[in-house]
Parts: structure tokens; C-alpha cells; sequence
């Protein structure tokens, strides 16, 4: 196959991008978008802040801008994200308590009424964890331990059609303390019937050439509560070769490991830009990344 996105569905799955919205007059960035990835993900047009700038006054604009510039060349659409410590605006920093358990269920309950039908998965709480596996704390977690079921139960409710995910970063290592502790959430949660459907892994990697220990045990592992899995937030310093490889041939090795999404298109797009860790570099020409990716599919 000759793109990223027609190689991966040989097997079913998808391979997306992060997209920004300021982006989208520049024609080389577009033109790639378009014509190697079939699943985009806002960069940050969908988060809290973008969404609800004032309490209970949606501004959908650069979320739907994303949307229909995705759409209307066929390519799916991953939200990203309800429930998070950053990136909410300023009125939502500022609440605790039970009048931001309350807020934080309105801002679920507003986004998926507008996206119902049209986005197939959420991120529906985003890096709630720390590096020990313990909760990491914030105004959120100090509504209460259950904030984050609630923010799956409320989701569920809201839209019962759509796929509800976990998503976290240091997460691919097995043998990592926030690992265990996002895998015995999911555990847990699965086991009372709190409805989840997917982890995102968002392998933000850095350096050398080897995975994260037994990364794709680690996918494995969370598939077998009944998941699935995809890497979300794909970026890798100087853009490793063998990690890059590694980290797609391990998806590829695990059944419900859905999809690949890597965080910008091309290195100059990237939050991580003096890593240089993405698929193109700032001309938009491949990288020897790109190849083994490609050739790993
Ligand atoms: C980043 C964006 O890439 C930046 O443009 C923004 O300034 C900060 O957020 N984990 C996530 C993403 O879940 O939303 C973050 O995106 C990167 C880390």
C-alpha cells in the first residue's frame, strides 16, 4: 500500500493524526493530512476550554472546523477530551467540589449531545493518574475518588452509541507503577459494570531504540479485561526507526489494538518540534520513520 492509512486498514485498523485548526490554510500540511491518514483527532480544539470558554455557553467553531474539514474528505473523527486537570478553562479552574462534579457532567453532557452520531470514540478522561499509579490529584479528584465513573456513566447516558477511553501517557511500560494503576482501574471498572470500551496509549516515546519492557504485554493485558486499545498520541524522539517499527508491529500483534495515531503530521507541527519526532519532516518530506512504519503494516 502507498499511505499510512490504506496500509493499516489492510488489517482493519485505522492510522490518524492530530490536526490544528491553524493549520488547515497551509496546503503542504493538508495535502498530507488528507492523503495519509484516515483518523483525525483535534490537537486541542475539542478540549474543555475550546468547548465551554464560559460556563454553560458551547462554542463548538474550531471543534466543528476539525470536524468538517475531516469529514468531507472521508476521514473519521476521535474526540479528545471531556474530563481533564488541564486545559479547562478559566470558570471551571477555578470550581470544586460538588459544583464542579456538577459542571463537569454538564460539559459531558454538552459536548456529546452535539457530536451524537458523528464521533465514534472519546477520550472521555485524560491523564488522571500518577507515575507511582496512585491518583494524581487535582481539582477534579477532589470531588471525589468516583469522578471518573461518573464521568463514564455520564458519558454512557449521553450517548449510548459511542465508544467511552481511557487515555493516559507512561502507560506502555508493564512493569510501571501507573500502568498497574490505569490497568486495576479498568479492572475494577469492568468488573462492576462501569461502562469503558477502549484504553488510548499515547506512547509519547523519548529516545534510544528499544519499547517501553514489554509493551505490547501491555496492550495484551488491557485487551484481556475486554477492551480495546489504540496508541493515541504517537510521537517518538528523532523519530527512532526501530521504535517506531516496534511500537506498530506490537499493535499489529495485538487483536484489539485498533489503531495508530501519531500527535502532528509533520516535525515542525509538533508540540515536541525540537525532537523532531514525528512522520514528515518540516518540508513535509518522509522520514525513514515513515518507511518503517509503512513497512511494518
Ligand atoms: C498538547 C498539544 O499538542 C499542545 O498544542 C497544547 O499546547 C498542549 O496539549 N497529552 C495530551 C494532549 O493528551 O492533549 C497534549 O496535547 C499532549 C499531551
Amino acid at each position: 500500500e502507498s499511505t499510512l492509512g490504506a496500509a493499516a486498514a489492510q488489517s482493519g485498523r485505522y492510522f490518524g493524526t492530530a490536526i490544528a485548526a491553524s493549520r488547515l490554510s497551509n496546503s503542504t500540511y493538508t495535502t498530507i493530512a488528507a492523503r495519509e491518514f484516515n483518523m483525525i483527532t483535534a490537537e486541542n480544539e475539542m478540549k474543555p476550554d475550546a468547548l465551554q470558554p464560559n460556563r454553560g455557553q458551547f462554542n463548538f467553531s474550531s471543534g466543528d472546523q476539525i470536524y468538517n474539514w475531516a469529514t468531507q474528505r472521508g476521514l473519521q473523527v476521535r474526540g479528545h477530551t471531556l474530563a481533564w486537570h488541564a486545559q479547562q478553562p478559566g470558570w471551571m479552574q477555578s470550581l470544586n467540589g460538588s459544583a464542579l462534579r456538577q459542571a463537569m457532567i454538564e460539559h459531558i453532557n454538552g459536548v456529546l449531545a452535539h457530536y451524537k452520531g458523528k464521533i465514534g470514540a472519546w477520550d472521555v478522561v485524560n491523564e488522571a493518574f500518577n507515575e507511582d499509579g496512585s491518583r494524581r490529584s487535582s481539582n477534579l479528584q477532589g470531588t471525589g475518588n468516583d469522578w471518573i465513573e461518573v464521568a463514564f456513566r455520564t458519558a454512557r447516558a449521553a450517548d449510548p452509541a459511542v465508544k467511552l477511553c481511557y487515555n493516559d501517557y507512561n502507560i506502555e511500560n508493564w512493569s510501571y507503577g501507573k500502568t498497574q494503576g490505569v490497568y486495576n482501574m479498568i479492572r475494577d471498572f469492568k468488573s462492576r459494570g462501569v461502562p469503558i470500551d477502549c484504553v488510548g496509549l499515547q506512547t509519547h516515546f523519548t529516545g534510544g531504540s528499544s519499547l517501553p519492557g514489554n509493551f505490547q504485554t501491555t496492550l495484551s493485558s488491557f485487551a484481556a479485561l475486554g477492551v480495546d486499545v489504540a496508541l493515541t498520541e504517537v510521537d517518538v524522539t528523532n523519530s527512532s526507526t526501530t521504535q517506531y517499527a516496534g511500537l506498530t508491529q506490537a499493535c499489529l500483534n495485538v487483536p484489539r489494538c485498533i489503531g495508530i495515531t501519531v500527535w502532528g503530521v509533520r516535525d515542525s507541527d509538533s508540540w515536541r518540534a525540537s525532537e523532531n519526532p514525528l512522520l514528515f519532516d518540516g518540508n513535509g518530506n518522509k522520514k525513514a520513520a515513515y518507511t518503517s512504519v509503512l513497512n511494518a503494516l
